[in-house]
């Protein structure tokens, strides 16, 4: 059986990729780990469990990370996700307590117990791996893969016109995670916005119908598809961080995917945030310079957007 760790930031579309990676039966969530991001720490630690009970399968262990990045101050999106970071329903908070120990102590220590086996789906700012990966390297490579919802991949941020927020939070963070020699692969912002991508409004009238988990997962994004009427014009959904769950869960989803050098920028100008993202397979001009280009992720270019919605309503339809 698979095993994973999620490292979340858990606003309301974590909370959809939660769902997915516990209700899919050909893998075991050994840990949730918590990170600042769409909403603070603490919050985020909630989100995660109650995402977790809304599942209805079983419970992971969950590992409070990062109140902050590594040098700067955290930025958030409640505006994109509710002031509670899950559409302010005034969800119950689930009885449920995180582990003692730090969720950075706890990526070195299962990665160590499980040498080659962990495969770490990574949707929120990465501050939590970087940590992880300066404090014990050597453990640390030992981790199978590394999926990432971050950047804008081929196209634009959704922060600034090049910063995606995961990689905008911690861009320092980021470069560490890039530059670490582990497998991994980077689902970019682009992804969710590929044609077909949405979640248009008669599949979530349809979806809220389809059971309570799904019921779940639409009413706590209904901020961001109140965010998304604004941004697009229509009341619809777009789902980043379920597309880079996809992309760990069901690599059927994914249609195209390339070797790249990735470059993340973090001067302070306005690039901070930017990934820099590099598939071409010669350099005309530095042809001395490709091996400093050597590839150090897989970052996808095409998703089946078709096939994606089909098996997450199939995952989270309960009769
Ligand atoms: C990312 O930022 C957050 O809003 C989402 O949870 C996702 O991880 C998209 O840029
Ligand atoms: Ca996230």
């Amino acid at each position: 059986m698979r095993k994973i760790i999620i490292d979340t930031d858990t606003g309301s579309d974590d909370a959809v990729a939660i769902l997915m990676a516990l209700r899919e039966p050909t893998v075991e969530v050994v840990a949730v780990t918590t990170v600042c991001g769409n909403v603070n720490m603490e919050q985020a630690t909630i989100n995660a469990f109650r995402s977790i009970e809304a599942a209805d399968t079983y419970v992971p262990p969950v590992y409070k990370g990062a109140y902050r990045p590594l040098m700067r101050d955290a930025v958030t999106a409640e505006n994109v996700h509710g002031q509670d970071g899950m559409g302010d329903l005034g969800l119950p908070i689930p009885d449920m307590q995180a582990e003692k120990e730090h969720a950075v102590e706890a990526l070195i220590r299962i990665v160590k117990e499980n040498p080659g086996e962990i495969e770490i789906v990574a949707i929120g700012p990465v501050t939590n791996l970087a940590l992880a990966m300066m404090k014990d390297p050597e453990a640390m490579k030992l981790v199978k893969h590394i999926y990432s919802m971050g950047s804008g991949g081929y196209g634009m941020g959704n922060v600034t016109s090049v910063a995606e927020f995961n990689v905008f939070v911690d861009a320092e963070a980021y470069k560490v995670m890039v530059d670490f020699p582990v497998p991994k692969t980077i689902i970019g912002y682009d992804i969710c916005s590929l044609p077909g991508a949405f979640i248009e409004e008669n599949e979530i009238d349809e979806m809220k119908n389809e059971g309570p988990v799904s019921q779940f997962a639409i009413d706590c994004n209904s901020t961001l598809i109140d965010y998304c009427k604004r941004v697009w014009g229509s009341r619809k959904l777009d789902l980043p961080d379920p597309y880079a769950m996809a992309a760990a869960l069901w690599p059927e989803t994914v249609l195209e995917e390339h070797e790249c050098h990735c470059f993340v920028c973090t001067a302070d100008d306005p690039a901070y945030g930017q990934v820099v993202v590099d598939y071409r397979k010669f350099d005309a001009v530095n042809k001395d310079k490709l091996e400093k280009r050597r590839p150090n992720a897989n970052v996808i270019k095409l998703m089946d957007t078709a096939l994606f919605k089909k098996k997450l309503r199939e995952c989270l339809k309960t009769e």
